[in-house]
């Protein structure tokens, strides 16, 4: 009985300290653990070559500025190139401040036009061209974040404004992916990042019906992928933060391709910065999936993951008044 007792008591103690977690954390349970005690990521990732696309803004821009603190050498993809060009100038100041032997060839500006498929194999000549040798020895990384948001009700929505999120989302990360993987299984060495969203695995919101499906659906690719390649030694990442600043939404289509309306985001909004930090630790110890979001994200995607159930009716009270603001603000503006 006694044995029995202790046995329940320490259950109950570990669901109520794993929730308590939860009201303390910005990130799921494993990356928590990790970023408290496993090794500092630049052991792991100093001097390896990492293309980020989407590198020009946000989550990309600062995840660039984060790896050249801990000495990677970047190849830097997005369409704007004054805008790498400007990140890269960032990095490469940045770099030659903490490492005497940086050079200007440590950074590569690659424009990409992500949705221009027949482009990628060409692209990956090019970043595989500068970095050559360097690129056989060490592990690459490919930070697969390049991507669009679209926000409406899905009944106000044309049809022309899912086309371009699924096209860009989806088939430009697979495209892009699938140049560079033959390279990484080749060397037998290589880890492939993917910034998903918490949208990829529970959508909160009315709005984004679009988007969650884009990020659903790397969900679905890229854990099938894992189960293809792991034994050739190629891991990967999925990334799924909440809300984080960044002109996803300034740049977010409407309910059709001319409309284009900026958010105020609340204040419990993630800084970038904070969460490229908490990227690295999840890329320097090749973690499968890990969750960057803000307690009330947190909570509401354990729910989702663990109880559907009780995760659905918390949403659908909570949206039964958005629903009918949003629809209201929809018709307004
Ligand atoms: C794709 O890239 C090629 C080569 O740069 C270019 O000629 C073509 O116009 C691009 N296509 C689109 C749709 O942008
Ligand atoms: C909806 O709008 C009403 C009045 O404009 C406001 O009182 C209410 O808090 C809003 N509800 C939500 C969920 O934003």
């Amino acid at each position: 009985m006694e044995v029995l007792g202790f046995f329940e008591i320490s259950v109950v103690l570990f669901v109520v300290l794993h929730i308590l977690r939860i009201y303390f954390a910005d990130c799921d349970a494993i990356l928590h653990f990790y970023e408290r005690f496993a090794k500092p990521p630049e052991r792991r990732l100093r001097g390896k070559v990492i293309w980020i696309t989407g590198a020009s803004s946000g989550i990309g821009e600062h995840l660039a500025y984060k790896l050249t603190e801990l000495g990677c050498k970047l190849v830097l993809s997005a369409r704007r190139k004054d805008e790498l060009d400007r990140v890269k100038n960032q990095c490469l100041s940045l770099a030659q401040k903490l490492f005497p032997l940086t050079f200007e060839e440590d950074f590569l500006v690659l424009p990409l036009d992500i949705t221009n498929f027949s482009t990628h194999e060409d692209s990956v000549a090019k970043a595989l061209h500068r970095f050559g040798k360097v690129i056989l020895r060490q592990l690459i990384f490919l930070v697969n974040n390049a991507g669009i948001l679209q926000m409406g009700l899905s009944m106000d929505c044309d049809f022309d404004v899912v086309f371009p999120v699924l096209n860009t989302n989806v088939l430009g990360t697979i495209s892009i992916t699938k140049a560079v993987l033959p390279h990484m299984v080749q060397n037998r060495n290589g880890q492939i990042v993917v910034i998903s969203s918490a949208s990829g695995k529970s959508a909160p919101v009315p709005y984004v019906a679009a988007y969650a499906a884009s990020k659903h659906a790397l969900q679905g690719y890229f854990n099938a992928l894992r189960m293809e390649v792991y034994d050739k030694n190629v891991g990967v990442t999925m990334i799924c933060p909440g809300l984080t600043y960044s002109n996803l939404f300034r740049n977010a289509y409407r309910e059709n391709l001319e409309t284009r309306r900026d958010l105020v985001l609340p204040p419990t909004t993630m800084k970038p910065e904070r969460c490229a930090h908490l990227i690295v630790i999840a890329m320097a110890n090749c973690l499968d999936e890990v969750w960057i979001a803000k307690p009330s994200r947190l909570l509401e995607l354990y729910l989702a993951q663990y109880l559907p159930l009780v995760r659905d009716w918390w949403i659908q009270r909570d949206n039964r008044n958005r629903n009918a603001n949003l629809t209201a603000a929809s018709r307004t503006n």
